[in-house]
């Protein structure tokens, strides 16, 4: 699906059932993106990223603490992180032996991290610049509609 569709598609989602916001923008970005194999969400608590909703392989890593991971790397920089290849990148904590390549984008709200977005993909260098600005406005939308994380698989 083209990006500014898919935008709109989660925005109207959200805004429908704001208490489900974090499960719909999971469920629909790996539904309508072919190369977004494992899509989830992870809530900071504390020193913690916790995961929250998520389509793809159960992961390993549902507490990160912030120094550690491309995750941790993300929070703590409060910047989009793009890994072309995961295997090259030291910081790479593995969910899954068939991910190539990465995106975490940090859910900010005035400036605080809330949360991130982590997708991982089979392909290798699968996110580029329209990916990012993509999941930077989904990030936006969802902001507003953080909650508690509970890790828990989306179909
Ligand atoms: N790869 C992440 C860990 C989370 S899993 O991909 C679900 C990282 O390096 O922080």
């Amino acid at each position: 699906m083209k990006y500014e569709a898919l935008l709109i598609k989660i925005e109207t989602a959200i805004e429908r059932d704001p208490a489900r916001a974090m499960e719909e923008t999971v469920r629909l970005l790996a539904a309508e993106m072919p190369g977004y194999s494992w899509v989830g969400i992870y809530v900071l608590d504390g020193e913690e990223l916790v995961l929250g909703p998520f389509v793809g392989k159960p992961s390993p890593h549902t507490r990160i603490p912030l120094g550690r991971g491309i995750c941790g790397a993300a929070a703590t920089e409060k910047a989009t992180i793009i890994v072309d290849d995961v295997n090259a990148d030291p910081r790479y904590l593995a969910c899954s032996l068939e991910t190539k390549s990465e995106i975490v984008v940090p859910i900010l709200l005035r400036g605080e991290v809330l949360g991130e977005i982590d997708i991982d993909s089979d392909r290798p260098a699968a996110f580029g610049d329209a990916d990012r600005v993509l999941l930077e406005k989904v990030a936006a939308l969802l902001a507003p509609r953080m909650r508690k994380a509970r890790p828990k698989q989306v179909h």
